[in-house]
């Protein structure tokens, strides 16, 4: 009885907390080498059109990340974290909470943002 009691309280907790997680979708890219130059122009700017940011961050009031003005707005709001990648605003926020809970990363696009950063973060 009482491991039966365990199990449910279990279930219950993880039912409770248990979706609380950062959702990352499937992968579908080909896998990144980290020692392949990332073009920012053709590889990172794309996944923030794919990926609807620019619905909002198309810089009516909002930071743009439309293709051709997303760098500038990367350096001029600090979403770069040149010493720890992953720490980056611009890959923590997406999908992490609030209105941003719907919009998020593939492991594959966040793998390509951070090894660009990793690489220098260069407008390339
Ligand atoms: C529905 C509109 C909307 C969408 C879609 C959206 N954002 Fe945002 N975003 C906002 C708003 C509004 C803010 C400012 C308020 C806040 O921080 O929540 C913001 C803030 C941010 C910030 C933090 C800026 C700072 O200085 O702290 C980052 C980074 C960001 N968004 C990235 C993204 C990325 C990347 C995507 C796509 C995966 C995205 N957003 C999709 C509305 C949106």
């Amino acid at each position: 009885m009482k491991a039966l009691q365990t199990v449910i309280v279990s279930l219950l907790l993880v039912l409770a907390i248990g979706c609380d997680y950062k959702y990352i979708t499937p992968d579908t890219g080909a896998p990144v080498d980290p020692d392949d130059p990332i073009s920012f122009s053709a590889e990172v700017e794309p996944i923030w059109t794919s990926q609807s940011c620019v619905n909002c961050h198309s810089g009516n009031g909002l930071f743009s990340l439309k293709q051709g003005e997303a760098y500038q707005s990367l350096i001029d709001n600090s979403l770069l974290d040149l010493e720890n990648s992953a720490n980056s605003k611009i890959v923590t926020v997406p999908g992490s909470s609030g209105l941003h809970s719907g919009y998020t990363y593939s492991g594959n696009q966040e793998l390509i943002i951070t090894t660009w950063i990793d690489q220098g973060a260069e407008d390339n």
